[in-house]
C-alpha cells in the first residue's frame, strides 16, 4: 500500500497553489496514489465557511485543513493543501502533527501578482477596498525551511510540478516514473536492424 503523505502549498494569492495542486494530483492519480485536494478557497465555501480574515479566523481554517489532511495521511491518501497559510508557527504546527509532511513555497513577487490579478483581488486591496489583504496590508511570512520553493514568476506550472515530483521521488514518497528503457540511440539501433530485417 503507497504511503499517506501531506503536500502542504503555501503562498500568496493567486501565486499559482490550486494549479500546481491540481496537476501533481493528475499525476499521482496516474501513478496509482489515492489523492484529495484541500482548496483554501473551496475549504471556506463549506467546513471554514463563515470564518474571515483575521489572524485568528486564518488560523482556525489552517488547523482544519490540517486536521483533515493528518486523517487523510494516516489512511494512505495524498492530501494536498493550497491555502494561504500565511501565518509560520500554525504551519509548523500543523507539520508536527502530520509527520509526513512537504512544505511548498509557491513564490511569486507581489508587482507579478498585481499584474496577473486573475480575481481581480489586488486592484481592490490597493483601493483600499479589501481590508487585511495579505501581501498588502496583512502580512505573509515565508517559510523558513520548506522542502520545496518554486518561483512561478519564471517557471512554467510544468517545471514547478516536475521539481516538486523529483523532491518527492527524492523523500522516498513515491515511486520513481519508471524511466524510458531505452535510449535514442537504442532506439536508433532496433530501428535499423528492423529495417534490415525487412519489418519497417
Ligand atoms: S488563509 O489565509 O486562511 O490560508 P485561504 O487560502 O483559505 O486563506 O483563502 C484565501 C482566498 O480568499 C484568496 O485566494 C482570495 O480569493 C480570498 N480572500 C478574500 N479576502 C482576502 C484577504 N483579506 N486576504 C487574502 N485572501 C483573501
Amino acid at each position: 500500500m503507497a504511503k499517506g503523505f501531506t503536500i502542504w502549498f503555501t503562498g500568496m494569492s493567486g501565486a499559482g497553489k490550486t494549479t500546481l495542486a491540481r496537476l501533481i494530483e493528475a499525476e499521482l492519480k496516474n501513478r496509482e496514489h489515492r489523492v484529495e485536494v484541500l482548496d483554501g478557497d473551496i475549504i471556506r465555501t463549506n467546513l471554514s465557511k463563515g470564518l474571515g480574515f483575521s489572524k485568528e479566523d486564518r488560523d482556525t481554517n489552517i488547523r482544519r485543513i490540517g486536521f483533515v489532511c493528518n486523517l487523510l495521511t494516516r489512511n494512505e491518501v495524498v492530501a494536498i493543501a493550497a491555502a494561504i497559510s500565511p501565518y509560520r508557527e500554525v504551519r509548523d504546527e500543523v507539520r508536527q502533527m502530520i509527520g509526513s509532511f512537504v512544505e511548498v513555497y509557491v513564490k511569486c513577487p507581489i508587482e507579478v501578482l498585481a499584474e496577473r490579478d486573475v480575481k481581480g483581488l489586488y486592484k481592490r486591496a490597493f483601493a483600499g477596498e479589501i481590508e487585511h489583504f495579505t501581501g498588502i496590508d496583512d502580512p505573509y511570512e515565508e517559510p523558513l525551511s520548506p522542502e520545496a520553493v518554486v518561483e512561478t514568476d519564471t517557471e512554467t506550472p510544468e517545471q514547478s510540478a516536475a521539481q516538486i515530483l523529483a523532491k518527492l521521488e527524492e523523500m522516498n514518497l513515491i515511486a520513481p516514473a519508471l524511466p524510458d528503457a531505452y535510449s535514442d540511440e537504442d532506439d536508433e539501433e532496433i530501428r535499423r536492424r528492423l529495417e534490415a530485417l525487412g519489418y519497417v
